[in-house]
């Protein structure tokens, strides 16, 4: 591999860190041309171990993650391999189904890259009702899915969570216990983590969205409400409440870069997390980051970025489980199998009755807007087999990293 070496001259980057668009700018699909400074030298070819050498280790430095993310296409084709081989073995054929209920677009924060966020005035703004959250979960159920998962922004007010307690008890009820559910309700109390966890929830998804506290604030606004520590609280509240805990980021950021991405992947590890979701960034036209959208990586890169993440990360957390998101399938509409087939085995089919779908683009172009449940899962079993995997119906499908991690507190 050929990489030209500019010693931190004529960078906007800051020192020691390889932008994403740069380092995925060649057009052979190798590293080709980046900025660099010392720190970064041991990218250098013959000075490195091979990613070859990299994928026989047991531990993964920053540095070694960086190489991977930025590997060509033969040596990418490798790690997919490898990825492949490490989820059948470890967590085998077997895919997942979450049924998603996007419960409300109304949210209290303004992260600056969301469609949905506080400040965007042109959504019409909804609560599910709850004999339609009821009958989107008898679907569930009826049609041999494990498991719910119930989506929304950011509220914490009296009513909402009193709400969303007894949509978990009653959707417990309805399927005598045997619907999982998981939930992704950003931030909140610990006594509202307990009270939702005692209603019936079992997991928690919370996606840090990047481990790198700068970039953390140039995607949100720097206050109160958008606390980079008090997210890392959250998922240690979580924890401690006892939930499955699940956390992600977005690939392919402005301004993010394949350390931040490498970092990412560290965080997961060290934060010990059961579960992940995470996909590409997309641009959305009423949203501050949008004016960025020319620094951006093309799409199809940003979907192969996400792919590589999925796979660095069932490579060094072997047992976790993994989301193939709708961001991937918004990119590439095989996008989800292709995820499947490098390592996620987790997929949320849209249960949002139809009429609530607009309002929930965080993203433009979402895909399953007007499309029938019935139709989509269709193709979506079609993609499964694609992959080879198996659907494992009527099973909650929980992480095996939480099993394993349950053992060990005993
Ligand atoms: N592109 C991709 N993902 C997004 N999310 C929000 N906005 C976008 C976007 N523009 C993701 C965030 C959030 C989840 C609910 O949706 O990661 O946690
Ligand atoms: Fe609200 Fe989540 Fe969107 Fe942020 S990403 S604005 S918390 S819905």
């Amino acid at each position: 591999m050929m990489v030209c070496l500019f010693k931190g001259t004529n960078s906007e980057e800051p020192a020691g860190k390889i932008s994403v668009i740069n380092a995925m700018r060649g057009t052979t699909g190798s590293l080709k041309y980046f900025t660099i400074n010392s720190n970064f030298a041991y990218l250098l070819d013959g000075m490195t171990p091979t990613v070859k050498e990299i994928l026989e280790k047991e531990l993964f430095t920053t540095g070694n993650l960086v190489k991977l993310l930025s590997a060509g296409d033969e040596d990418t084709k490798l790690i997919f391999s490898t990825s492949a081989a490490i989820k059948k073995q470890y967590t085998g054929e077997k895919v997942f189904f979450r049924g998603l209920i996007e419960l409300s677009n109304i949210c209290s924060k303004n992260c600056y890259y969301c469609g949905i966020r506080r400040g965007n005035r042109n959504p019409e703004r909804y609560l599910v009702t709850e004999p339609e959250v009821l009958e989107a979960a008898r679907y569930a159920l009826d049609n041999g899915f494990g498991s719910m998962v119930m989506q929304s922004g950011e509220r914490f007010d009296k009513r909402y969570i009193g709400y969303v307690e007894s949509l978990l008890r009653k959707i417990k009820a309805m399927s005598a216990g045997k619907l999982g559910i998981t939930l992704s309700m950003g931030e909140q109390t610990e006594e509202t983590y307990r009270r939702w966890f005692e209603a019936g929830a079992h997991r928690y998804l919370l996606r840090i969205e990047t481990s790198n506290r700068e970039l953390y604030y140039k995607i949100h606004p720097r206050d109160a409400r958008h606390d980079y520590d008090f997210r890392l609280q959250s998922l240690e509240l979580l924890r401690k409440t006892g939930y499955n805990v699940g956390s992600g980021v977005m690939i392919g950021l402005p301004f993010q870069t394949l350390e931040d991405l490498a970092g990412d992947l560290q965080f997961f590890k060290n934060y010990d997390i059961d579960m992940a979701g995470m996909g590409p960034y997309i641009e959305h036209v009423d949203t501050p980051l949008y004016k960025f959208k020319d620094q951006l990586l093309p799409k199809e890169k940003r979907l192969e970025l996400s792919l590589k993440m999925v796979a660095l990360l069932r490579i060094i957390m072997k047992d976790v489980n993994i989301a193939a998101t709708t961001a991937m399938q918004t990119i590439d509409k095989n996008g989800r199998e292709k995820a499947l087939r490098v390592g996620a085995n987790i997929i949320m089919p849209n249960l949002t009755p139809l009429r609530y779908r607009e309002g929930y683009l965080l993203y433009q172009n979402k895909p399953g807007i007007s499309e029938q449940i019935e139709d989509s899962m269709k193709n979506l079993e079609r993609q499964i087999h694609n992959a080879g995997c198996l659907v494992g119906y009527g099973e909650w499908g929980d992480s095996k990293h939480f099993a394993k991690r349950q053992t060990q507190i005993q």
